[in-house]
């Protein structure tokens, strides 16, 4: 998604934004430019590209020198990536800005302006935005900007200079996501903590329909009648190292052989006396035992959390679970009210769709969940209950340290549930809850082969397609390895439940077409086994991922990696971990953008 950053104080202003765009890379982009105060009024450097196209542009024209300015990356969505796409925009001779989110409305208002006589140079929803402030400007900013919230709708956050107001920036949001951060004698905004981390820690949290000013002396919020609001001064607990790769070739890398550690941060301040204790977020064992159905809805990695919490859950807690992708849910008029518990997983906290889905649930009456790695974010701040999950910031667009932490609460959440709910003794609940403690140090044994997986990876360098197989839990872990591996290295593929294979899709399989199998369920073996067998008669090549004590045969496995075993509840929490490798070293070796795929955003804050 967009990213949007700007910066008041002393020091070079085009420099700062470019550092402070470079840091929200992750979050994909296609174009990028900044708007600067200088002698001679604002001056505007955009280009469609990569930042190092913008300064290179910056170079041949000039930097442009000041020290108050607006900077922004573009991931496009109204018209094509191009320089004049890109921002900042224009709204006349008063306006400029940069924008984040949608105008829903904006077709409406471009229609309106022309009527007024206007004239668009972009095909962006942006620009409408720029030229209505311009519209209705009035020598008061702050009036100008709550007169012109009146008329658009959407959700976005826009960074605005006023010609007349050289040493100001003023920001408005409404839904998306903007930070504003203050130094000494310096002050910024941005779309994210990562932006602004190496200048200062602390920051606002701006709030839907609030409007921040900046400038030298300091910053002030007011709400659209310009009654001053006082805020909460937040502190960003990571540091500078949690976002730099650290010596590791890409983000990706660095964020698997952080999980470890993400478990250790989320699972054991949850732990008290051997068992989950969830209470600090809201939940008890007499508020779990009011739950007769439970939702998880979310999106894409975060939904394939979810399909691993459904099978532990319903497993230990016999409580039905329906896994939805949100985008779905929300338009499908879905049968739920009170006693039906939604949990809502995501990494941003900020997903669009994940958002709206929890908004309608808590309008039909049931109680929310919110598990979200980012403090603060939207679906945090909205939910009935609240899990954290303590991965710290996620850069690489595919999400991989988020993901583990996001199925460590799922497995702390159904131990806590089938306790309270008497399908589990306490014995068995402190086993369980012990081993997930214990999976930290086998994930660490597993990084230490990553090269067996990264020699796995080498025959898919040029494959066109190919399939994921499992059953049970090592179907959920499937359809995370192939979107993993899709995200990032463009190969296609599918995952299958492995029995699903031979009503139809099996008449894909061609001679050398790679196959994934999944098998760490001992339960479901034997089953898995025959399937792979399916395959390999029909000429596919197979990689195995499954348990330390099977010892596959040539008419089995082509390549293998064998995993450590634990209960095979918990096995997922290992055996993803060489499936984002698998799909890491193949994006590698293709030669592709590991951190920033094509045409993906790190945070979707767009339906
Ligand atoms: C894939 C990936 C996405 C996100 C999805 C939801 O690697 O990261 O599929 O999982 O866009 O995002 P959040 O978790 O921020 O709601």
């Amino acid at each position: 998604m967009c990213g949007i950053v700007g910066y008041v104080g002393k020091n070079c202003c085009a420099d700062i934004l470019v550092d402070a765009l470079s840091k929200l890379e992750y979050r994909g982009y296609d174009s990028a430019g900044i708007a600067v105060f200088t002698e001679n009024g604002i001056q505007i450097t955009k280009s469609k590209g990569r930042l190092a196209d913008l300064s290179a542009k910056m170079n041949a024209e000039g930097k442009p020198q000041g020290t108050v300015g607006i900077g922004h990356t573009r991931w496009a969505t109204h018209g094509e990536p191009s320089d004049t796409n890109s921002h900042p925009h224009r709204g006349g001779a008063n306006v400029t800005i940069v924008h984040n989110g949608i105008i829903e409305n904006y077709k409406q208002l471009k229609e309106f302006l022309i009527a007024q006589g206007r004239s668009f140079v972009s095909e962006t929803d942006t620009e409408v935005m720029a030229q209505l402030l311009d519209f209705y400007y009035d020598g008061n900013p702050v009036q100008t900007i709550a007169r012109a919230m009146q008329e658009v709708s959407g959700s976005f956050a826009l960074g605005i200079l006023f010609t007349d107001f050289p040493g100001t920036i003023y920001a408005v949001r409404r839904e998306s996501p903007l930070i504003v951060g203050v130094g000494e004698a310096e002050s910024f905004i941005a779309s994210d903590v990562p932006a602004i981390l190496k200048y200062t820690a602390q920051y606002y949290l701006l709030e839907h329909d609030e409007i921040a000013v900046l400038t030298e002396q300091g910053v002030s919020f007011c709400d659209m009648q310009a009654n001053t609001i006082r805020k909460e001064l937040l502190t960003a607990d990571w540091d500078m190292d949690a976002a730099e790769k650290q010596g590791y070739e890409h983000f990706m890398l660095k964020e698997i052989h952080e999980q470890p550690e993400s478990i250790k941060r989320t699972v054991m301040p949850r732990v008290e006396n051997g068992l989950p204790d969830l209470h600090e977020c809201g939940i008890t064992p007499e508020t779990l035992r009011q739950f007769r159905n439970i939702y998880i809805v979310a999106c894409g990695t975060a939904m394939h959390a979810g399909m691993v919490g459904k099978y532990v859950i319903e497993k230990l807690a016999r409580v039905p679970v329906i896994v939805d992708i949100a985008s779905e849910f929300r338009y499908r008029e879905p049968l739920i009210g009170e006693g039906d518990l939604i949990i809502i997983i995501s990494q941003s906290g900020e997903t669009a769709d994940s958002l709206a889905a929890m908004r309608l649930a808590k309008k039909l009456g049931a109680k929310t969940l919110a598990v979200v790695n980012a403090k603060g974010s939207s679906v945090a701040r909205e939910a009935d209950m609240l899990i954290y999950t303590h991965a710290g910031p996620e850069i690489a667009v595919a999400s991989t340290k988020a993901y583990m932490v996001q199925i460590s609460v799922m497995y702390l959440f159904a131990f806590e549930l089938a306790l309270a709910k008497g399908q589990i003794d306490e014995a068995e609940c402190r086993r369980l809850t012990a081993l997930l403690m214990e999976t930290p140090q086998y994930i660490t044994d597993i990084l230490a082969h990553k090269e067996t997986v990264e020699a796995m990876a080498k025959p898919l360098l040029d494959a066109e397609s190919l399939l994921y197989i499992g059953r049970g839990l090592d179907y959920a872990l499937s359809m995370e390895g192939s979107l993993k591996l899709k995200e990032i290295s463009y190969i296609h593929s599918e995952a299958y439940a492995a029995g699903e294979l031979k009503h139809g899709t099996i008449s894909l399989i061609y001679k050398g077409m790679p196959v994934i199998a999944v098998d760490t369920q001992k339960k479901l073996h034997e089953k898995t086994v025959s399937n792979i067998k399916e395959v390999k008669a029909r000429g596919a090549v197979t990689f195995l991922v499954c348990g330390e004590s099977y010892q596959p045969d040539s008419d089995i496995a082509d390549y293998c990696f064998r995993l450590p075993e634990i209960d095979d509840l918990l096995m997922p929490m290992l055996a993803v971990v060489p499936l984002q490798l698998i799909a890491y070293y193949a994006a590698v070796q293709r030669g592709n953008d590991v951190d920033k795929p094509r045409n993906l955003a790190k945070s979707v804050t767009v339906e």
